[in-house]
């Protein structure tokens, strides 16, 4: 009886033991991408985003991403290309999961304008594209495999969905979207889902 109570307790708790050892990131990697991307991520600076409350998957996918010059913009290989090929997928990983724990920042809607990028948010364009709801939560907070688009910083909102549009950075889910789609509505959306604050 107390043999198989104990290889219970040790079958139940080996991966529970296996998840709690995963180790966190190392602080002097964590202090790097906070010179740009600021305390928890949370910063905002022109064409920066933020990394804050991002879902960990999406984190470290981009961060893989950055490594092929060829599937992204010549802005993102500028600046993430070289931090991004001296992580391993261990620390890639640590780091994903660091900054989607940290509190996210919510958006901040500039009325008028956010109300006709709600409409396209949760609607849709008929015909052309689907409601982005679908894809990334109903409230921008990130969803089966979409990053999370609420709080994010307006320009680079604005920039990634122009970079989608021209076919700069690759992704069989947004190239098509965007490209259905014209830069008055890429600033409405911006509207709606942004905070530069
Ligand atoms: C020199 C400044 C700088 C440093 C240091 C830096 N980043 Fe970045 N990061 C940027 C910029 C600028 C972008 C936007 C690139 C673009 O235009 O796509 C970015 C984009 C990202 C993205 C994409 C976010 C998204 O929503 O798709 C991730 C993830 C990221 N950085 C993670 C990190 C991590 C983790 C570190 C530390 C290991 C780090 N960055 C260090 C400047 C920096
Ligand atoms: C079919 C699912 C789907 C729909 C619908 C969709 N998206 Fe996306 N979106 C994605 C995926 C998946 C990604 C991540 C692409 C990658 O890994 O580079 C993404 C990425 C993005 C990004 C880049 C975010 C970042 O942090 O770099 C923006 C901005 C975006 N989507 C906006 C929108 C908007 C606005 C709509 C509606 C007009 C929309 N998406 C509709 C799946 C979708």
């Amino acid at each position: 009886m107390r043999t198989s109570l104990f290889l219970a307790f040790l079958l139940i708790g080996a991966p529970a033991a296996a998840w709690a050892a995963e180790p966190g990131p190392d602080p002097q990697l964590i202090a790097k991408c906070q010179e740009c991307h600021g305390p928890g991520g949370s910063r905002s600076t022109p064409a920066t985003p933020r990394l804050n409350g991002q879902d960990a998957g999406y984190l470290f996918r981009r961060l893989n991403g950055f490594l092929d010059p060829g599937s992204g913009t010549p802005h993102a290989t500028e600046h993430m290309w070289q931090t991004a090929s001296s992580l391993g997928d261990r620390a890639a990983s640590a780091l994903a999961r660091y900054f989607a724990a940290q509190p996210a920042t919510p958006a901040d809607p500039k009325m008028p304008l956010a109300a006709r990028g709600e409409k396209i948010y949760r609607q849709g364009i008929v015909g052309d594209v689907p409601a982005c709801q679908s894809c990334h939560g109903p409230a921008g907070e990130a969803r089966a495999g979409a990053p999370r688009l609420a709080g994010q910083r307006g320009d680079y909102l604005e920039e990634q969905l122009s970079a989608f549009m021209l076919q700069m950075r690759v992704s069989s889910d947004m190239n098509r979207h965007a490209w259905h789609m014209d830069p008055d509505q890429f600033r409405a959306l911006r509207a709606y889902l942004s905070n530069d604050r």
